[in-house]
């Protein structure tokens, strides 16, 4: 099998984009020689494959042509020979081979290896050209809500993994405050000024946007040199492979210290962000023609540079989901420009790429975006579209009037855990765009605001962005229930076949969250609507629950299995919930306390036993490696702080409430049931009392049992306990027999 249903072209494939092409972004090419690409994918190789790395040759050559290439072809002594026009195109070239002729792996959650001996040989050389220019990854919420406490190991898998996926243009946003800190000193801010400004690691992502200050800081000397190593390494590493990295760039944001020093200036206040108050969010914005605007621009993009050297390419989002204070086009237009121009008196080829969420509110009407993006030179930004997997902008903004752009598939917010995928849209939505009257398209994505989920759905947008057809989705199913744990295994294929049909392939409404009943604050108003037919994830349970026997040794596959239960789970637990609702309303006390006890003492405790049995699924895991990147037991205390309130009250109040939840071995004996008690046993007594449940009084018992939650400090392991298999068995055989008398 070939890429893209390519098997019988076993031929030269030519790029027949209508891209229009943008000289404005020809400068935009790596900088490594080919020789320390070459190494760079040649050490990839060896990271991967150990000894088996040396059946390969990797060679890069750039090429004349933009576009990028790979070669595969195999040599008369029996290795394989990969020639990529760049270290990522080699690097995806040589991933291709390992999937289509291999039937290998690489993911997230884990890794299948198993290569033929001899390898498998081609017919022929394929040569494989990429559609578009750009295959792009990360969402700036990303660096919160994932890498926040990765060390340098973590991210070496992670740019091998980008590399492999043919990932060529990504955000470096490691350390960035580390280079601020140094602008707010010379601007004459006192430290403890800028300690107040600067909100916790977990919370950076949203303080770089304007969106809030102050909240879970400050930020250590040792967590700025560490972000500053981190990032010269992350920097480094991405460069030799050939991928461009975007530095961040000043949008104009300034500590509220700053009204202090410079009196006179004009700055506005904007309206506050994510039902934080004033202490938190309303940031200050100074005026795009205040001189300082351009001032601070220059000391900023100076200091980067020097510190990091550049790419050409820098990030900036002014109104990310903040409303600009004036609809004006002049007034837009002149913001984009200053932004435009604070880049380009430091770097005279800088391109902005922006994050076209913003478009997505009902301010930006077309006058106004495209008042935005024409304060810009025509091709010297791109606009992310970041959501195009569920409403592309391209559409409603003629191809973004101009301005080049990336078709970009978010997929997840905050990180959820639950299984969810489009894959009908993202299997048509880029060739369409290509398709689209004057398509400024230039490049594909990913913009998850989490990953290290559904990896199924991850793997499949990557491969597409080297698709210039859409893919047979069964087919390529099939393929991936094989590949993944590296064995054809009947049940695991009709599995996943039920899964796509399914949980992956919500064609109905958007469902950008994880609403499972689970994971949120009780009341007796949740939704518990779905996308898909729960017969058939059900179905798929009890498909790989059969498979278990053969293939029990792969670690994907357990992992699978986790997830697949966890869905079930989930699932049940909503007809939980309705049924609570119902004796409650029935004025039944004994089938409160009945579904009540069965629901908190026996399924979330199994689904939590079984969750802890997984590496991936640890909330020790999450809160050790924050409380491992301090120097000091206060940093580590305030990491735990910031890790523990992320991911459940969000905020000091619960402001953004369990929008980054997670299923999570510890979690959720300790943070969803004692709420789901507290849920029970509050109907309980107003039953017996004969008083209406209050959302109201709930909303305050229920803060302080999640309160407690982000301030204890309770251990949990880092280390999987149990054995998965066993425990998913036993869950199996007692909870399936109750999802199938639901269905029946
Ligand atoms: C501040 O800036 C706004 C918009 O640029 C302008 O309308 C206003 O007059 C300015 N105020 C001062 C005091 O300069
Ligand atoms: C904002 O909320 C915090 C936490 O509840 C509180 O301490 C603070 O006083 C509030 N600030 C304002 C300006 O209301
Ligand atoms: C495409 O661009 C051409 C040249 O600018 C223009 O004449 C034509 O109307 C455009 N087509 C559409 C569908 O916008
Ligand atoms: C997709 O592939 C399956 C085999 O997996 C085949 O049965 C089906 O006809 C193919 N569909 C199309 C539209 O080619
Ligand atoms: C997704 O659902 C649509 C509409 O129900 C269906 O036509 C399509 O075959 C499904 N796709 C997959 C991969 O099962
Ligand atoms: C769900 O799938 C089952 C099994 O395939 C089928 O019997 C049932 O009719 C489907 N339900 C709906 C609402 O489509
Ligand atoms: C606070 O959390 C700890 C640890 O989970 C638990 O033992 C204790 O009962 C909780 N206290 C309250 C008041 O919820």
């Amino acid at each position: 099998m070939a890429p893209c249903g390519l098997q019988l072209l076993l031929l030269i494939v030519t790029a027949a984009s209508a891209e229009i092409r943008f000289p404005t972004l020809a400068h935009l090419r790596p900088a490594a020689s080919d020789e320390e690409q070459t190494e760079a994918v040649q050490e990839l190789c060896r990271r991967l494959l150990g000894s088996r790395a040396g059946d390969f040759v990797l060679t890069v050559k750039k090429p004349r042509a933009e576009a990028e290439t790979f070669e595969l072809r195999s040599l008369p002594d029996g290795r394989v020979s990969v020639l990529g026009s760049s270290g990522v195109a080699a690097a995806s070239g040589l991933y291709s081979y390992l999937r289509d002729f291999c039937g290998c792996h690489v993911s997230w959650s884990g890794r299948q290896l198993d290569l033929p001996t001899p390898l498998p040989r081609l017919p022929g050389p394929l040569w494989v050209t990429a559609p578009n220019r750009f295959r792009y990854y990360q969402n700036v919420c990303v660096y919160s809500y994932s890498f926040v406490w990765w060390n340098w190991e973590r991210w070496e898998k992670e740019i091998d993994w980008m590399a492999l996926s043919g990932i060529n243009l990504a955000l470096a946003f490691t350390g960035q405050e580390a280079i601020w800190q140094r602008v707010y000193l010379s601007l004459g801010l006192t430290q403890a000024e800028i300690d107040s400004f600067f909100v916790g690691p977990a919370y950076l992502a949203w303080e770089r946007m304007g969106n809030m200050h102050s909240w879970a800081g400050p930020l250590s000397y040792s967590w700025n040199t560490n972000q500053l190593n981190l990032q010269h390494q992350i920097l480094q590493r991405m460069r030799s492979l050939g991928m461009l990295p975007v530095l961040p760039a000043f949008a104009g944001f300034v500590p509220a210290a700053f009204n202090r020093l410079f009196p006179k200036e004009n700055v506005t206040r904007l309206s506050s962000w994510g039902h934080l108050n004033c202490s938190y969010s309303c940031s200050y914005l100074l005026d795009s023609e205040s001189p300082f605007f351009q001032q601070i621009g220059k000391m900023f993009q100076l200091e980067l540079i020097q510190e990091f050297g550049t790419d050409h390419v820098y990030s900036a989002d002014t109104f990310n989901e903040m409303t600009p204070r004036s609809s004006d086009p002049k007034y837009l237009s002149s913001i984009s420009n200053a932004v435009f121009k604070s880049m380009t008196q430091v770097d005279r080829s800088a391109i902005w790429l922006m994050q076209g969420w913003l478009f997505q509110s009902s301010f930006w009407r077309p006058a106004q975006v495209k008042a935005l993006l024409h304060g810009v030179p025509l091709g010297r930004m791109i606009i992310l579209d970041l959501f195009a997997d569920s409403r592309p902008a391209y559409l409603f903004t003629e191809s973004f009037y101009g301005q080049p752009f990336i078709w970009c598939m978010l997929h997840n917010f905050g990180g959820n855990t639950g299984m969810y995928g489009t894959v009908e849209t993202i299997n048509r939505g880029p060739f369409e765009a290509r398709a689209f009257p004057n398509s400024t398209m230039v490049g594909t994505g990913i913009t998850p605001e989490g990953i290290e989920q559904n990896d199924v759905v991850y793997e499949l947008m990557n491969e597409i962005g080297w698709c210039k057809e859409p893919l047979n989705l069964s087919k390529w199913v099939t393929s991936y229930a094989q590949r993944r744990y590296g064995k054809k295994n009947d049940g695991a294929v009709t599995a996943w076949l039920l899964l796509f049909q399914s949980v992956y392939n919500n064609t109905f409404y958007r469902q950008d969250h994880n609403k499972s009943p689970l994971v949120h604050r009780p009341s007796l108003k949740l939704d518990t609507s779905l996308w898909y037919n729960k017969s058939h994830l059900y179905e798929a349970w009890k498909h790989m629950q059969m498979a278990a026997s053969e293939l029990y040794s792969s670690e994907t596959f357990r992992y699978d299995l986790v997830d697949v239960t966890r869905q079930s789970v989930q699932l049940l637990t909503s007809e939980f919930y309705e049924d609570l609702k119902l004796a409650f309303f029935k004025h039944s006390l004994v089938g409160l306390q009945t579904l009540g006890n069965a629901l908190i003492h026996n399924l979330l405790p199994d689904l939590d036993d079984l969750l802890s049995s997984d590496k991936h699924f640890l909330l020790g895991h999450w809160l050790e490696t924050a409380r491992s990147l301090a120097a000091t037991e206060k940093d580590a205390n305030l990491y735990e702080f910031n890790a523990r309130n992320q991911i459940t009250l969000w905020g000091p109040n619960g402001n953004l409430l369990d929008y980054a939840n997670k299923q999570w071995g510890g979690l959720i004996n300790d943070y969803y049931a004692p709420r789901w008690e507290l849920f029970v046993s509050t109907l309980v007594i107003c039953l017996e009392m004969r008083v209406p449940f209050n959302q109201a009084h709930f909303n305050q018992i229920s803060y302080k049992v999640e309160q407690n939650f982000t301030i204890n400090k309770v251990k949990y392991p880092d280390k999987p306990l149990g054995n998965t298999i066993e425990i998913a068995k036993k869950m199996f055989l007692k909870y399936y027999p109750q999802a199938m008398k639901i269905i029946n």
